[in-house]
């Protein structure tokens, strides 16, 4: 397997300070891995002290979301412009909460994937099915329609920077984490589509995170699966050790 990618997504978790505070911590426990790529994802407000906290370190940034225009009159919203002068590398697009909370649409997540393209930011693209649909067994229907959608226009060099998360919702929060089987499942038809789509130079290049519920006890055996090239942490990346934890277990489970 490639190189690990393990990112953590802080959602509306803390303030500058404890940004500041956990950047200096966590620097530290993951000082010696080199061979992990790890990114971290604070609120808009903190992104910068992040950056600057973890400059010269092997840490990455990613803002949450962003507007897909670089300026204009839309109150209340963020650039991939101003995202990257702030400091971020990454981005995270069409997580859930942004779907179900606020709205967004797949053409909102390609017009947003676009948008960072062109800032030089590198999507951390979002999918993945509700209860229901995987109870209708929808579940690669709904994954192909968000793919197809979100990821329109991409040329297979674009599409091998990406990095794509399948996030299943009902695994989001609670607890309840997919089993290593049903996310190799959804992993490989994921891995599958993008070749047909892109070419397998390209789909193999792309890495696939699973998130939802990943803790320190489940990743090994969620990274052994195939396709499975890294992980989207929420709530367990929000203490440095318990995400520095799942960042060595990463790495001990695919030498
Ligand atoms: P969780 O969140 O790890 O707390 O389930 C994952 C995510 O929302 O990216």
């Amino acid at each position: 397997m490639a190189r690990p990618f393990i990112a953590g997504n802080w959602k509306m978790f803390k303030s500058v300070a404890d940004t500041i505070r956990y950047v200096a911590e966590f620097r530290a426990l993951v000082a010696d891995v080199h061979d992990v790529d790890i990114v971290i994802a604070p609120p808009f407000l903190a992104l910068h002290s992040a950056a600057e906290a973890a400059q010269g370190s092997n840490i990455g940034v990613a803002a949450q979301t962003l507007h897909w225009e670089r300026e204009g009159a839309f109150t209340g919203e963020v650039s991939g412009p101003m995202v990257r002068e702030a400091g971020a590398t990454f981005v995270i697009i069409g997580h859930s909460e942004r779907r179900t909370l606020f709205g967004e649409t797949d053409a909102a997540v390609n017009r947003k994937v676009m948008a960072a393209i062109a800032a030089t930011l590198t999507p951390i693209v979002c999918v993945g099915e509700t209860l229901d649909q995987r109870e209708r067994n929808e579940t690669f229907e709904v994954l192909d329609r968000q793919l197809k959608t979100g990821l329109d226009g991409l040329t297979g060099e674009q599409l091998a920077q990406l990095v794509v998360a399948y996030e299943p919702v009902w695994a989001i929060g609670t607890g309840r984490n997919a089993t290593p089987a049903q996310a190799a499942e959804a992993h490989g038809h994921l891995r599958t589509r993008l070749r047909q789509w892109f070419g397998a130079p390209a789909a193999d290049a792309c890495r696939l995170l699973y998130g939802g519920s990943v803790k320190p006890d489940n990743i090994a055996e969620l990274i052994r699966q195939s396709d499975v090239d890294g992980a989207l942490v929420g709530g367990a990346s929000l203490d440095p050790r318990n995400f520095a934890e799942i960042v060595y277990r990463s790495r001990q489970a695919t030498v």
